[in-house]
């Protein structure tokens, strides 16, 4: 936030309250993020962060959101899920959903099937090098890990602004988790707005430059990664670390 200006953050949620039917679950949430920068939403399980993320990429049915999102001067709230997908919103969700019966190379083109198109295949496979040794096999049949690189090369085959990763590291052998960490860090090199959610908050953390705590729908704490590194009441209150 440039407070001369006024210049809003590149990306802000806006008192955000969301529910599944008559379940609160959101309960007025609001955090910003700025241009290139990562940040850790971190919290306990069920504490409300993939319905968070889910209420960024305008994703209803059956959650309903109120409140605002706005990134780089557009308002998200006021758009449906493809319309935030069009305006550079990337959600890579905690399965995956690597398309059944295509191979990686079909997984990729998929991708860029309509505009703004974003990073080449060709580049897609040099950031992950893993990929492109496999693009003739199906998806579903990678790894974990290299399906979890497709799922994030199909995002990055789309011109995003903001990229959404629920739990990126869930269920990988930790040097896996290391060699995804590599390219998450190549990517925020390249200017890229990402947040990440993570049940490895440490892994998290090391990566992030701030971090937004949820305990039951709310904001317990917003700050730089490192203060929640050096608080260990913090930690153990609401990560359990
Ligand atoms: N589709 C759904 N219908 C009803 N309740 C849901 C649904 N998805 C999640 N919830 C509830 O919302 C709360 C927050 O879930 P979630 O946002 O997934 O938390 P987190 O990602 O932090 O673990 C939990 O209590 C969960 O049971
Ligand atoms: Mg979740």
């Amino acid at each position: 936030m440039n407070d001369k200006t006024n210049k809003p953050a590149y990306f802000s949620l806006h008192d955000i309250h969301s529910y599944y039917g008559e379940s609160y679950i959101v309960q007025g949430v609001s955090f910003n993020v700025h241009e290139g920068e990562i940040l850790a939403l971190l919290g306990r399980n069920g504490a409300g962060k993939t319905s968070t993320l889910r209420s960024i990429a305008q994703i209803g049915d059956p959650l309903v959101t109120q409140g605002e999102c706005w990134l780089d001067h557009q308002a998200l709230h006021d758009m449906e899920s493809f319309e935030a997908a069009r305006a550079g919103v990337a959600l890579v969700p905690e399965d995956r959903r690597i398309i059944q019966g295509l191979t990686v190379q079909e997984n990729l083109e998929l991708a860029q099937i309509a505009p703004p198109h974003g990073w080449s295949i060709e580049r897609i496979y040099d950031l992950f090098p893993r990929l492109g040794e496999r693009k003739n096999q199906e998806g579903t049949t990678l790894s974990g890990g290299e399906q979890q690189m497709l799922a994030i090369g199909r995002a990055l085959a789309r011109d995003i602004k903001l990229l959404l990763l629920d739990e990126p590291y869930e269920g990988l052998a930790p040097v896996i988790v290391q060699e995804i960490e590599r390219t998450l860090r190549q990517i925020k090199e390249l200017g890229i707005t990402t947040i990440i959610v993570e049940q490895n908050a440490v892994a998290a953390l090391k990566l992030a430059d701030r971090a937004v705590i949820l305990d039951t729908g709310l904001v317990v704490f917003d700050g730089t990664a490192q203060e929640v590194l050096d608080n260990e009441a913090l930690r153990e209150e609401y990560l359990a670390i």
